[in-house]
């Protein structure tokens, strides 16, 4: 008799996630003291100070389960954003408000599209309900709005746009989004993922916000986790139309944001300087590289978030292996289809330069 199958099958095609490698793994693995970790798009400047105190104040507290509505954080939200609190979204990272966009609007069969390389979790969440991920190719590690647009359906439930989008940098501008949004009905559900919205300031930018004012099927996904320096927190935050956040609401797991999560955001809030240091960090950051990349003669795309996305013309997983050995942790492009990108995330002056040696001396071009 054969054995009983315990798994849905669309378990089969889900991969655990694998995240940038830890700093204290490669310290065994190499034995090495200084470490720089450039693979997860976290923000070396670390959080507001302001921050820190609120956590410390929360700390004693947590014997408490967290205030489920998250009713001080939500309020500050809805001021900064300008919607009402019901229309706030509030999540275990933006990751947590992917996964609850997939539970609670895509059924067996509804197709989820995305650009090619998409962050993980919208394909994650789209097979996890057994919907059909459809990716369409981008053009030069761009969005590709209008192929996006031309491949829409009546079967099209949910279309996902990295803005900036994750592993390249680039952004969709307001006419390549409304090519997209002239293809799409009220039955698709536009996700603008924003999760690097602080670091863009082009004028080009589309203003997502007012199309859920308008009342359009969008959600508008933001985080806590990059400008805001306070990703071991997960604290994720959106907006999106009544319907939307109602539904979303339902499918919500209670108590999902910590109390140290939502103490911590809050005070973040009080602080925007900290996020415009960080944004100056990170252009400094990727100043540097851009300077180094084309010292180097390599390719990159103009980023708008706190990661560059560069051609090191050889295999990636051994230009990975060889930074590594130098203390420097990046990420590898072959994940995301593409064997001969890294995606580095900007660091500290000392750290991009720690970087930028061990570049060179890979690449044999240290004297060039
Ligand atoms: C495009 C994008 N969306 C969402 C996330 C998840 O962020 P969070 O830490 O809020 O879950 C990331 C994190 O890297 C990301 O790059």
């Amino acid at each position: 008799m054969s054995e009983p199958r315990l798994t849905r099958p669309c378990v089969d095609q889900l991969t655990p996630y694998s995240p940038g490698k830890p700093i204290e793994e490669v310290q065994r693995e190499f034995g090495l003291t200084d470490i720089v970790k450039l693979a997860s798009n976290e923000n070396p400047l670390g959080p507001s100070p302001k921050a820190v105190e609120a956590i410390c104040r929360a700390a004693s507290e947590v014997w408490l389960y967290p205030d489920n509505d998250c009713y001080q954080l939500r309020r500050a939200l809805s001021e900064k954003l300008g919607f009402p609190g019901e229309q706030i979204l509030l999540g275990h990272g933006s990751d947590g408000l992917i996964h609850n966009i997939c539970l609670a609007f895509v059924s067996p069969g509804d197709e989820v599209m995305m650009s090619t390389a998409p962050f993980g979790q919208w394909d994650f969440g789209a097979k996890l309900m057994e919907g059909t991920p459809v990716y369409v190719p981008m053009v030069d590690f761009r969005c590709d709005t209008e192929a996006m647009a031309a491949r829409v359906s009546a079967k099209t439930k949910v279309v996902f746009i990295g803005n900036p989008h994750n592993p390249t940098g680039a952004m969709v501008t307001k006419a390549e989004l409304e090519t997209l949004l002239a293809a799409l009905t009220e039955s698709t559900i536009l996700v603008m993922d924003e999760a690097y919205y602080d670091y863009v300031d082009d004028p080009e930018y589309p203003d997502s916000l007012a199309l859920v004012k308008q009342g359009r099927p969008v959600i508008v996904l933001r985080t806590f986790s990059k400008s805001y320096g306070l990703a071991g927190l997960r604290v994720g935050y959106g907006v999106a139309t009544p319907e939307l956040a109602d539904a979303l609401g339902r499918v919500r797991e209670p108590f999902d944001v910590t109390s140290v999560g939502q103490a911590a955001a809050l005070a973040s809030l009080h602080d925007p300087a900290q996020v415009e240091r960080a944004k100056a960090l990170s252009d400094e950051s990727k100043e540097a590289m851009y300077v180094a990349f084309e010292r180097l003669g390599l390719a990159y795309t103009k980023s708008y978030a706190n990661f560059v996305w560069v051609d090191v013309g050889r295999d990636c997983r051994e230009v990975f292996q060889e930074l590594l050995k130098r203390g420097v942790i990046v990420r590898t492009g072959d994940i995301y289809g593409a064997p001969t990108h890294l995606r580095v995330s900007t660091g500290t002056r000392e750290q991009t330069e720690q970087f930028v040696a061990g570049l060179e001396e890979v690449l044999g071009s240290a004297a060039s």
